[in-house]
């Protein structure tokens, strides 16, 4: 049999390209190695954020005093939220093989591997088994980033050093944890220590934390979160892992933290190696399979979603790039677009970004104006974090008067921003967003509140 499509990887792009294009009527393939869902489902975006949530009822439940709420006797059980978080990644996992099946989806569970083309379609090995597809999907992720530090890979062997996979399914809460990268893995990972009972120290090479993020933002971000005792070693670089901590150097001296586990969250790079790309001659730039605004690489048929193609390296990115790839390959056509790709740390407060931010705009020489809010403009936001000190930034294009940018900290900042990117997206001018009607009171407002300032 010839498949329509084999899609190699069964994460947010492979698994969410598998149910459009058997949707759509295509007899499909998917092959993950690991489990369907991928990094995002079972070691990243959705174990992670069941942590985080049993931390923030921890936190509610120890220092609620300020709303009138005091609890004694509050405790926290690791093993619990470690077991819940496994039962909701095992429902949203058997969600995805039901869908799959529902819609004949064929799944096979194994490493697949390019073999090559022939007359009749794209050869792929998986399990022992030689698949046809006459259309490939390369949507193989990515991995973490191991740097070649000294020590670090001891420390793998040992258990010592981990990553974003290893720390979600750690027995103990660490006395101790050093988390190097303060981006966004190692600032969602040390959020969720802080809370459940470690003392965490993040190293960051950089003199800002949260990359990308809206300079302001990140430094009230970081002012949170050492209020709530993490420490901060800005502009360090790791030179070393020692057993029983971190080496760095900071303004020309080293220093030493002693751990009793290392997160390393020092970025990811795309899975490329080992998938039999250069078979079939799958061009890659940076480490990246190369792809167009269709999705598609140098090799016609031969499409490339999430973070494999190294452009955005988001889950939400990613779904929509399967989109694009499998309505091109229905012959539909269809862009990519990355300018109203909203970025989310899920810390609290939560941060939550779209489109342009101050310092993109100078880089790009694009004449903008901003207005900067304190979130305390929305009486919901004062109603329900007190003491909060978010602020939400609106930046328009000052020639066509719309808005290209929206960063806020504060929450639920997540759950607001997608309304941002539509005002992005949309290309909606000043003018039209003062007509929306926001509900009242919500945190959202404070969008409408800041239009209205310029
Ligand atoms: P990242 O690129 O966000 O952050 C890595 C940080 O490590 C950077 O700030 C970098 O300056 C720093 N760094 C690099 N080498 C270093 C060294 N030797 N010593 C000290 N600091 C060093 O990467 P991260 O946090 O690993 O996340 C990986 C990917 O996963 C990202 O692409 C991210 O978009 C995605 N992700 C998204 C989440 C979300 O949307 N909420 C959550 C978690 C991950």
């Amino acid at each position: 049999m010839v498949y329509d499509l084999i899609i190699l990887g069964g994460g947010p792009a492979g698994y969410l390209a598998g149910e459009r294009a058997g949707a759509a009527g295509f007899k499909t393939l998917v092959i993950e190695e690991r489990f369907l869902g991928g990094v995002c489902l079972n070691e990243g975006c959705i174990p992670s954020k069941t942590l985080l949530h049993s931390a923030k009822i921890y936190d509610y439940a120890r220092f609620s005093e300020k709303y009138g709420v005091t609890a004694e006797n509050v405790k926290y059980d690791h093993a619990q939220v470690i077991k819940r978080k496994n039962k909701v990644v095992k429902t949203l996992v058997g969600g995805i093989n039901s869908k799959l099946k529902a819609l004949k989806v064929d799944v096979a569970n194994a490493t697949g591997k390019i073999l090559g083309r022939t007359s009749e379609g794209f050869q792929v090995a998986a399990g022992g088994e030689t698949y046809t597809g006459r259309r490939l999907l390369i949507a193989t992720g990515s991995s973490a980033i191991i740097p070649p530090i000294p020590g670090t890979k001891e420390g793998f062997e040992k258990g010592f050093v981990l990553t974003n996979r290893e720390i979600l399914d750690l027995k103990e809460v660490p006395e101790s944890l050093v988390v190097i990268g303060g981006g966004v893995v190692g600032l969602e990972m040390a959020s969720y220590f802080n809370s459940a009972g470690s003392k965490v120290t993040v190293i960051e090479m950089l003199d800002h934390i949260a990359g990308q993020t809206d300079r302001e933002i990140s430094s009230i971000l970081l002012k949170n979160y050492q209020k709530k005792g993490v420490t901060f070693h800005l502009s360090s670089r790791v030179t070393e892992i020692k057993d029983d901590g971190v080496v760095f150097e900071a303004d020309g001296k080293q220093e030493f933290v002693p751990a009793d586990k290392v997160l390393m969250s020092v970025g990811r790079r795309p899975n490329t190696i080992g998938v039999g790309l250069e078979t079939i001659g799958v061009e890659l730039e940076r480490g990246a399979v190369k792809v167009d605004a269709y999705g598609q690489t140098n090799v016609p048929g031969v499409y490339a979603a999430g973070d494999v193609n190294g452009c955005s390296m988001l889950a939400h990115t990613a779904y929509r790039e399967a989109e694009v790839c499998v309505n091109n390959m229905l012959g539909k056509r269809d862009i990519m677009r990355y300018d109203a790709i909203p970025a989310v740390i899920y810390t609290n407060p939560e941060v939550a970004g779209v489109g342009e931010t101050e310092e993109s705009c100078a880089a790009k020489g694009i004449d903008y104006e901003v207005v900067n809010l304190s979130m305390r403009y929305s009486g919901r936001y004062v109603a329900e974090n007190e003491g909060g000190d978010g602020i939400c930034k609106v930046l328009i294009n000052k020639v066509y008067r719309n808005v290209i940018g929206v960063h806020m900290i504060g929450n639920p900042a997540s759950e607001i921003i997608y309304g941002a990117a539509m005002l992005i997206e949309s290309e909606m001018r000043l003018e039209d967003i003062k007509e929306l009607v926001f509900p009242h009171p919500t945190v959202a407002e404070i969008i409408r509140e800041a239009i209205f300032e310029f």
